[in-house]
């Protein structure tokens, strides 16, 4: 089903551009750039996929409100969303737009082959509708009021109108199977139970176009009727897969690497890609992705996140406040993927200190300065064959080699994390028993020297690992370390890293210069972005 060459792939979801990005499309965003770091780091081809959702009633209203025309309006938005994504180092290897006019094509495309199953039909929607979600709603799901659920500011509006219908319910089995035979299709598993008991539920049909609705493509077997927003959003996707200069054709973008890895989801979209996207396929005939991954919904101090009262996370502030590596950080280290998680301005910073300013960042400098001193700039003369496999900082390195990978396939960064930072303090605590400084006094060299090896090698291989989480972090530390390698540009990496694997512990090449001891992160004041 798949080819061999097959890249990894991941996608983010498409943006809504009603409004600028916020923090959730940033959380979705730094996750799914850290996946893919990461992976490209092991030297493979990988595809990183976002970009912007710009049609339907949510945003013709917006465009409305601010009396623009939906496309400049809609052009203006996807490029805040382009700039932060530039801001918080997150470099897509596309960008999706789906008012693309190539997006039309591989719509229209796939809208045929759904239909030539005999999948679409003309009805009667009647139902409760939230804008902002973009989705219709259960009676029995909604807030006092009539409110949606997740935007509880907002009514739902009654819509009884023709629409045409996707035969969802035909797909009731297949899914069912879909679940039991795949157990890691949907994760986390609170997501996949989530999604398990729902369809056991029965599945209903659900409409595809709106009437009354200008902003969209038209349905191609009738154009009095728009396609629904969610329909086209999908299927960005595999557009994204096009290069930028080809044709569109559905089997050519398909030709370029579907099925998707991953998709990375917030769980409020979950069944829209774990029910109706996976039935859309089929119906198609078209492999499904391998992996739907939902993550959990971030709070601000422990309240629910809204323009309506007041708490917004702006992400551009807090980055132009403390810079792309805390922000990346602290949600991919103090926030258990998949759970949801709070910000707060003081555990943030808190956070931050401890283990950037603190624990790596001292660890490196203080180092480095003995370096300096005792080792003539240099990295010491040893290797790491030199030391015992029960080396303390040693056995700890040996053990990341499995230990991270696995956090990282798993999206578990915060034990990723947690793992990497354990070296750390390793080597902070070694070195304060050790006491290099009394050696050197006592003249023992080339004890000094065993020291400063095994702690700038941890170090190096801590940065290593957090390279896909703070990757300006990781290039400054190695920099010091005397490599030239940076860990943003992806088309140098692998020559510059060279042919030692730099995975394993004991690569640091003795005798190499150390750059000048800088601190790399300074200790930040709880100040309010
Ligand atoms: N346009 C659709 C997706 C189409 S994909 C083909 C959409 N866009 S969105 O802009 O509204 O939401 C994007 C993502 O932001 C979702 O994954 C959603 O879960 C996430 N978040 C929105 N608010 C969030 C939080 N407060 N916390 C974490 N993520 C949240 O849905």
């Amino acid at each position: 089903m798949t080819s061999p060459a097959r890249p990894f792939s991941i996608t983010t979801p498409l943006y809504y551009v009603n409004d600028l990005p916020h923090i959730g499309s940033a959380y979705t965003t730094i996750a799914a750039d850290a996946i893919a770091r990461f992976h490209r780091l092991q030297g493979r081809p990988t595809l990183l996929i976002t970009g912007t959702d710009e049609h339907g009633q949510k945003i013709q209203r917006a465009a409305e409100k601010h009396q623009r025309p939906p496309q400049d309006y809609c052009d203006e938005m996807s490029g805040h969303f382009q700039a932060l994504w530039q801001k918080l180092l997150i470099y897509p290897d596309r960008f999706s737009r789906t008012s693309d006019r190539r997006h039309q094509t591989i719509v229209e495309q796939f809208f045929r082959r759904v239909e030539a199953q005999g999948d679409i039909y003309l009805g009667q929607q009647q139902g409760w509708y939230c804008v902002a979600c973009e989705e219709f709603k259960e009676e029995r799901d909604l807030l006092e009021n009539r409110h949606c659920p997740i935007h509880s500011n907002q009514a739902v509006e009654w819509r009884d109108e023709r629409n045409y219908f996707f035969r969802l319910s035909k797909y009731q089995q297949a899914l069912e199977t879909l679940y039991t035979e795949n157990p890691d299709f949907i994760q986390p598993s609170s997501r996949r139970n989530e999604v398990v008991n729902f369809v056991k539920q029965g599945l209903q049909d659900f409409s595809i176009s709106r009437i009354n609705l200008t902003w969209g493509f038209p349905v191609p077997t009738d154009p009095d009727h728009t396609l629904y927003v969610w329909f086209d959003a999908l299927l960005g996707y595999v557009t994204a897969l096009l290069e930028p200069d080809q044709e569109p054709d559905l089997e050519v973008a398909l030709a370029q690497g579907w099925p998707i890895s991953l998709h990375l989801i917030g769980k409020d979209i979950l069944r829209f890609h774990a029910v109706y996207w996976p039935a859309m396929l089929m119906s198609a005939g078209l492999p499904l992705p391998d992996r739907v991954f939902g993550h959990g919904f971030l709070t601000k101090d422990g309240q629910k996140m809204g323009k309506s009262l007041g708490n917004t996370l702006d992400p551009w502030a807090l980055v132009e406040t403390y810079g792309p590596d805390a922000v990346r950080y602290y949600f991919l280290r103090e926030i258990e993927f998949g759970r949801d998680g709070d910000f707060n301005q003081t555990r943030f910073i808190n956070r931050l200190n401890a283990d950037l300013a603190n624990d790596l960042g001292n660890l490196l400098n203080r180092t480095l300065n003995m370096a300096k001193r005792y080792c003539q700039h240099q990295v010491p003369p040893l290797r790491g064959s030199d030391f015992p496999s029960d080396h303390p900082l040693k056995a700890i390195g040996e053990a990341l080699e499995e230990r991270v990978p696995q956090a990282y396939s798993n999206l578990a960064f915060s034990v990723a994390c947690e793992a990497i930072l354990e070296l750390v303090r390793a080597g902070n605590k070694y070195l304060d028993q050790e006491a290099p400084w009394s050696r050197y006094k006592a003249g023992d060299q080339a004890t000094v020297e065993a020291i400063l090896y095994g702690v700038l090698e941890s170090v190096r291989l801590a940065a290593y690992w957090l390279s896909p989480i703070i990757p300006s972090l990781s290039t400054a530390i190695y920099e010091q370390l005397g490599f030239s390698v940076n860990f943003n540009d992806f088309s140098s990496l692998q020559v510059t890293l060279g042919v030692q694997d730099h995975k394993c512990w004991g690569i640091l090449p003795g005798g190499q210069a150390l750059g000048q001891p800088v601190p790399i992160f300074r200790t930040l004041e709880d100040l309010n972005p």
